[in-house]
């Protein structure tokens, strides 16, 4: 491993390059327009891995975007590595607020800035470099290893759910790796072990046959987009709490000792509101933040619209009004069921002067694992051994849905070595990530499938 570890090193500036060529590829996966770039991306992907040593590397086809699968079978009697990550990456806009174009990689003192930099590509390709680290130095890995890379997660992952379920037997493993969190704080190891899941919906109001001259109807029509704001804000209580009914019927509470091992994290409330320039936060009654924003079920409007948003006034009383709205989940609450009951909410409350079109967008399932897992204390070797101490146990508010999916087809369990930071503007202008994380992200693969392999001791686990 040592010599792997020293590959790593002496070829860091070389992985950065071989990076930005993957970030340069706009492989937006939710906009039609880029489906030739999302496929180059995922063949640059296929091309690197068959260079590294991979025997098998290929391009899967699905309905939708390729899935990019490669696999090196070392000895039927170790242990099986899957590894999952996604290829594609969230449209760039607004554009004019990036200090850098996104798919032009660049360093501002030692932060790499491009779209996809930290979700995911610059995360999944810790585990690209650490394979070739070792290949190149031992031969051989420790452990057998597959690697599945989708090019959907950031547009729903309609395609994968049928490919797992499809091939079981290509995909069997012992536990599933995953870079595609975050570190609690820049220095602080962590592992998440909680994910919140997603319930996203799409709602329309309809009054009347056309937009109206709000002087001439306005006083006698009901105006879609204000009984749209009724319906909306009607959705919480003053306690911050939601109201749809039933909502909070299978979640799952804090334990005592989960909510001790929150008060144990170095959390500076301060910092991080002045980082998103907020001065007060709001929580649901009973939970702090931290809580709040990971182990608790939210509402959220994502986009609302409708009549006339362009420069200056128009009179008008708009003929609809749309909103999509996402619910972050947490265990045991499952998607259908909460678009089930958001659909009886917005059906029960919609006035008798319009008319409720009630749209499903996508949903996925929260996901809790077992911190005692074979495989989560191999990961936690690797991150004492990087970082010089032990990692903390976290549950993050994002959303994997990959991982409930593995449990329940596969009936693997996922670790969750994440390397970027809350920060790091995922989603947003000006996404980052430290090359420092990069690097130590690389460190931590290539001693987790050593500690994994040592954990399992040379048989299956
Ligand atoms: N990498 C994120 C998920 C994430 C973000 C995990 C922050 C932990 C911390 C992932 O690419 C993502 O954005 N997922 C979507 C999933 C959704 C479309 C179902 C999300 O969380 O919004
Ligand atoms: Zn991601």
């Amino acid at each position: 491993m040592n010599a792997a570890l020293d590959y790593a090193r002496a070829h860091g500036e070389q992985f950065v390059d071989q990076l930005n060529d993957l970030l340069r590829i706009p492989s937006i996966s939710t906009d039609s327009q880029y489906d030739g770039d999302v496929r180059q991306a995922a063949e640059w992907l296929r091309s690197d891995l068959e260079r590294i040593g991979m025997p098998r590397a290929e391009l899967m086809e699905t309905p939708g975007h390729p899935i990019v699968y490669a696999e090196r079978i070392e000895d039927p009697a170790l242990p099986t590595v899957l590894i999952y990550g996604h290829y594609d990456v969230q449209p760039p806009d607004p554009l004019e607020l990036w200090e850098s174009p996104p798919f032009e990689p660049v360093i501002r003192d030692g932060v790499l800035y491009a779209r996809g930099t930290a979700d995911d590509k610059g995360q999944l390709f810790m585990h690209v470099k650490a394979i070739e680290a070792y290949l190149a130095t031992e031969g051989a890995l420790p452990v057998n290893l597959k690697i599945m890379l989708e090019g959907e997660e950031e547009s729903g992952s309609t395609s994968l759910v049928p490919f797992i379920e499809q091939h079981q037997d290509l995909l069997a493993a012992d536990t599933v790796l995953i870079s595609d969190t975050a570190l609690f704080a820049p220095g602080v190891p962590s592992l998440v072990y909680g994910l919140r899941g997603m319930a996203y919906v799409e709602v329309t109001l309809t009054g009347p046959n056309r937009d109206l001259h709000s002087g001439v109807y306005g006083g006698a029509v009901e105006n879609p987009i204000n009984a749209l704001c009724r319906l909306i804000a009607g959705a919480h209580d003053e306690q911050h709490r939601i109201t749809i009914p039933g909502f909070y019927d299978h979640v799952r509470d804090l334990t005592e000792e989960e909510r001790e091992g929150y008060r144990k994290l170095p959390f500076d409330e301060a910092d991080w509101k002045e980082e998103i320039g907020v001065e007060h936060t709001k929580t649901e009654a009973g939970y702090t933040m931290l809580e709040g924003t990971s182990a608790r079920p939210t509402l959220d409007v994502n986009g609302i619209w409708g009549g006339y948003t362009g420069e200056g006034a128009k009179t008008v009383l708009p003929a609809k009004a749309h909103a999509k709205i996402s619910c972050r989940l947490v265990p045991d609450q499952t998607p259908d069921e909460i678009t089930e009951k958001l659909r009886r909410y917005f059906e029960a409350n919609t006035p008798e002067t319009m008319t409720l079109t009630f749209k499903n967008l996508h949903g996925g399932h929260g996901a809790l694992i077992d911190t005692s897992a074979p495989a989560m204390q191999a990961a936690a070797k690797a991150m004492q051994g990087v970082f010089g101490r032990e990692p903390l146990f976290t549950r993050e508010g994002g959303s994997i849905p990959v991982v409930a999916d593995f449990k329940r087809i596969l009936g693997l369990d996922s670790v969750m070595m994440g390397f970027s930071l809350d920060s790091d503007a995922i989603h947003s202008p000006n996404e980052h990530f430290a090359l420092e994380r990069f690097h130590q992200g690389i460190e931590a693969s290539i001693r987790f499938m050593d500690a994994y392999a040592q954990q399992t001791n040379g048989t299956a686990a």
